[in-house]
């Protein structure tokens, strides 16, 4: 789907640059992209291929791009743009975009800040509640005919009511997390780079670990087979920031042993897993496709964030939500 539109229509003397999207996004603010540049939208509901990544690039040589979690933008993407001045992530997280080599060759890359923190938070306060009380295990019961009548021994989950939750991230949706805890009078320990507290130490104490550190060297695998034998047997483990910075191995070995007694996760890696996937056979394991930041307003509101960023660096202005340079990802981002 393409749309052209001259600046003439518009009253903008601006230039009227080429700007590719990789997916059609929900709301209206890429009109006001395609109402000032020529606008290519890639038309399938898959996202393109790594190899029709290039290709699309290659054909419509854009100066901006704005592109979605499931789209790799590496150092092969970024030479077959040769003009491309702008990546706009849809996502607050872009571990997705190699921003060393977008700095490389000048290219500002910028995100979705603020906009998501509390859908996602709302979201992995589902997975914990789903998870500590059995949630989908109870309706497949119900739904399979297979509930008889109320049972005093079946069902019995996790109190979450002034339990101890583990926050590691103490970013924007982990802060939205601990507010959300707050409610529940849960006592709520938080690991970052700027808190005493150490990884190991929250992990000992914690009835619910929930994730909120972006993706990075250091982080990937933070999760692993020490990090889950610290973990309390009773304990629950929530993801909702990116897949991989859980061991999945190491995590399906967990479940399996019993070393924890259950994981709710919203990211895997890769997304999606294969239907055959290991772990998607491990026990007490609630796994959702990748949807925290899925409401409508939150997804709406992504999109103006992308157009605004991608309209900026066209228009030759700093990005207003730009991403951090490499050295500044640490644990405490989202
Ligand atoms: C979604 O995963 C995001 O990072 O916004």
């Amino acid at each position: 789907m393409c749309r052209f539109t001259s600046p003439d229509a518009t009253g903008h003397n601006a230039r009227v640059s080429v700007c590719f999207v990789t997916r059609a996004l929900p709301g209206p603010a890429l009109d006001r992209l395609a109402e000032r540049h020529s606008t290519t939208i890639w038309p399938g509901d898959l996202p393109p291929t790594p190899q029709e990544l290039r290709a699309q690039l290659a054909a419509v040589d854009p100066e901006a791009l704005i592109c979605t979690v499931s789209d790799r933008i590496d150092a092969a993407a970024l030479d077959a743009a040769p003009h491309l001045r702008a990546i706009a992530n849809y996502a607050v997280g872009y571990d997705n975009v190699d921003v060393a080599a977008a700095a490389a060759r000048g290219i500002a890359v910028g995100n979705t800040p603020d906009v998501l923190t509390d859908a996602t938070a709302d979201l992995a306060f589902a997975l914990l509640l789903a998870a500590a009380r059995r949630v989908p295990e109870g309706i497949a019961l119900v739904r399979d005919g297979g509930w008889v009548t109320w049972e005093p021994s079946r069902s019995l989950g996790a109190a979450v009511f002034g339990a101890t939750l583990g926050i590691v991230g103490g970013g924007r949706i982990g802060t939205a997390v601990a507010r959300r805890a707050a409610g529940f009078e849960m006592t709520v320990l938080v690991h970052s780079r700027s808190t005493e507290l150490t990884f190991e130490e929250l992990l000992e104490r914690s009835d619910f670990v929930s994730l909120h550190c972006p993706l990075t060297e250091e982080t990937r695998h933070l999760i692993d087979d020490s990090a889950l034998s610290r973990m309390k047997s009773t304990a629950i483990l929530i993801n909702t920031s990116r897949g991989g910075v859980v061991d999945q191995d190491a995590l399906a070995r967990a479940l399996h042993d019993a070393q924890i007694a259950g994981a709710a996760l919203d990211v895997t890696d890769p997304e999606p897993l294969s239907a055959d996937h290991a772990l998607l056979r491990a026990p007490h394991l609630l796994v959702l496709p990748h949807v925290g930041s899925a409401t409508v307003t939150a997804r709406e509101a992504m999109t103006r964030l992308a157009v605004e960023n991608a309209l900026a660096a066209l228009d030759g202005q700093p990005m207003p939500h730009p991403v951090s340079p490499p050295a500044a990802q640490v644990r405490d981002a989202s």
